[in-house]
Order: structure tokens, then sequence, then C-alpha cells
């Protein structure tokens, strides 16, 4: 099985190379290639997702990436800018279905912002549709305002659409997780407003025919916004679209106040997916050995059970983590009085002796 480890940018080479670590240490005959992706691709080709890294990508059984994005790049043209590599392989490897965890892990309930009753035991699955939506659909630029009181001025302007069956297909990875969960579904949308989002909720509404079993619920995106910081135990897994979902997906992310612990999958139809930690590329820590690496470690995690097919593997690893933070070990985002402040490598050390 081939791996495509893309490091990217900022603290992504570090946090990758620990994960590599840890998969090196299972003891399967994984073959991983690197290539550059981000800022790195633009420094060492030109462009954010070189045509070699594309082709690792499409060849490869799945992909781990680091994160992409620096500071030195902003003012670079946005077809040039280290995003683009993100949208270019969620689009070109065909990723449309998005999954991020939110697990407070007990340990940790400290690091949340929200009070520890509120969120201790955490553990909801957003599930984010990823190549369609306002971010991909098309007419879009500036142009001259057609109509309306401000006619013939320049106007920015997106599409949002959906297809039938781009919604529907989501919708089956939701009921389907939902089922391996608390079968317990809620899908957000704003049908009150949104042609777009009526229509996602009717297609919702059908594909719930097939699966009875599991309770469905609709909910506004600002009621979920909101309800997510009142009483977000009351979920089990979240499915929206993708603007929605980038949104809701960080302030799931910011409950667990760790959003170092965070891993991702981006599958295909397939299953065949790209693997990342929720959290970007830090560049202001970036070659100071202190960023968490457990988010990619656990994306790795992620890619064994859903692509990889090795489960047992990828519970080692999950049971390698939780182990290393019950003996107290804390980078320095997670880090409180009475435990153990550790550098990245010295974390990722500790998961490999901990897989046992
Ligand atoms: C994410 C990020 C990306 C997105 C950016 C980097 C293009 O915010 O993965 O959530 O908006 O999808
Ligand atoms: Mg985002």
């Amino acid at each position: 099985m081939k791996i495509a480890i893309l490091p990217g940018d900022g603290i992504g080479p570090e946090i990758t190379a620990q994960a590599v670590k840890v998969l090196n240490a299972l003891g399967e005959s994984f073959e991983l290639e690197s290539a550059e992706v981000g800022g790195a691709g633009y420094a060492a080709h030109g462009h954010p997702l070189p045509q070699g890294t594309l082709a690792l990508a499409k060849a490869a059984d799945a992909v781990l990436l680091g994160a992409v994005g620096d500071f030195k790049y902003d003012s670079l043209e946005r077809a040039l800018r280290p995003e683009q590599a993100i949208l270019g392989l969620r689009k070109e490897l065909g990723l449309f279905a998005n999954l991020r965890p939110a697990i407070l892990y007990p340990e940790l309930a400290g690091a949340s912002t929200l009070k520890p009753e509120v969120v201790s035991g955490l553990d909801i699955l957003i599930i984010r549709e990823l190549t369609g939506d306002v971010y991909f659909g098309k007419p879009r630029g500036v142009r001259e305002c057609p109509d309306g009181p401000f006619a013939g001025q320049r106007e920015g302007f997106d599409t949002m659409r959906y297809a039938e069956g781009e919604i529907r297909r989501i919708a089956h990875v939701a009921f389907q997780a939902a089922r391996k969960r608390n079968r317990r579904l809620t899908s957000i949308d704003k049908a009150n407003v949104l042609e777009t989002f009526q229509f996602w909720r009717d297609i919702v509404t059908d594909v719930h025919k097939e699966y009875q079993d599991v309770e469905l619920e609709h909910m506004y995106i600002d009621n979920a916004a909101m309800q997510l910081v009142r009483a977000p135990k009351k979920f089990d897994v979240l499915v929206t679209g993708n603007m929605f979902g980038d949104i809701l997906s960080d302030e799931a992310a910011m409950l667990t106040g760790s959003i170092g612990m965070l891993p991702s999958a981006s599958l295909d139809v397939n299953n065949k997916g790209l693997y990342e930690p929720s959290h970007g590329s830090a560049p202001d820590i970036a070659g100071k050995g202190i960023a968490n690496p457990l988010a990619t470690i656990l994306s790795a995690a992620m890619m064994l059970r859903f692509t990889l097919g090795k489960p047992e593997q990828a519970d080692r690893i999950d049971n390698a983590v939780k182990k290393v933070l019950s003996q107290g070990l804390r980078t320095a985002d997670i880090h409180e009085e009475g435990t153990t402040r550790v550098g990245t490598e010295q974390m990722g050390d500790a998961v490999v002796k901990a897989l046992g």
C-alpha cells in the first residue's frame, strides 16, 4: 500500500514526521513517498499543487497531509496561494466527504473555554460536503452589476448550488456514519432563506427513508451555531454543506479547546482519502519543535481505519494517544500545571513507545 506524504508548510513537516514515525513502527509494509505542496510546492516548482504532487496523490492509496500556508505567500495572486493546493486536491481527487470528529479527552477538559460540565466527554462528528456549494459554484467573479440600486458599479459574486446527486451521496455517508454511532443525525441548512438549502432539506428527508433506524433532525445554521456552544453533547453526527461546514467545524474544534488534537478525513466515492489535522500550519511556531503532532498522528489512525482497512492498527494508535495523555505528557498548546511539557519529537516518540 502506497501512502503519499505531503508535509506542506509551517509546522507541517515536523508533525508529519511524527506520524510517519508512528506508521513505520506498526510493522506493516507501507510504501511512503513525499512531495511538496502549498507554499513549499510553489517554492520548489512554482505552483502550490505541482503536477508531480498531484500525480503522486492520485497514484497513492491514501494521502497524509501536514498543513499549508505561510505569511510569505499571502501577497501572491489567488491561484498561486497555498490554500489552492487544498482546494485543488479536493476537486481533483473527488474528496466530497469531509469527516471532522470533535472529541474532548477527559484529561483535557480544562483546555476548553466552556465549562467542563458542558463539554467533558464531548464526542461529535461533523460531516461536511467538500466539493460543492458556493466554494466551487460557477459563475463567479467580479463584473458590472446588472440591476438594482448599484447597477453599473462593479460587484463580486459567487454561486451557491447543489445537485441532487451531490446531496444524496453526502446524506448516505452521514446516515451510515450515524448508524455506527448513536443513530442520531442533524442536517444543518438555511432552508428558511435559501433555495439551495430547501432543496438540500428535501433530499436529505428523502434519503432518510432508507435509514429509518436513524433519528433525523433538521436545524438552521444560525441555531446550530448557538446550540453547539449551549449544549454540544446533544449532537451525535451533523451533516451540512461546504460553507456552513467550514464555519461549524472550526466552532466545534474550539469546543474541545485543543485544536492540536483533532484529525480529519476527506473521502471519495471509494473511501480513498486525504487525511490531515484540522488545525493550520502555525508558521509562528514552525521549526521550534513545540507543535502538537497528535492531530496528525490521529489522522494517520483515521487513514488506517477508513482507507487502508486496518482498524486494529488504528485502534493501536488511538489507544497509544490516550495512554500518553494519561501519562501526563503534554505539548505546549495543551499544557497545564501538574503535567509534563514535551516537544514535538518527544511526543511522537512517546506514542511509538505506547503502541506496545
Ligand atoms: C478548511 C480550511 C480551508 C477551507 C481553506 C484553507 C481553503 O479553512 O479546511 O476548513 O475553507 O475549506
Ligand atoms: Mg476552515
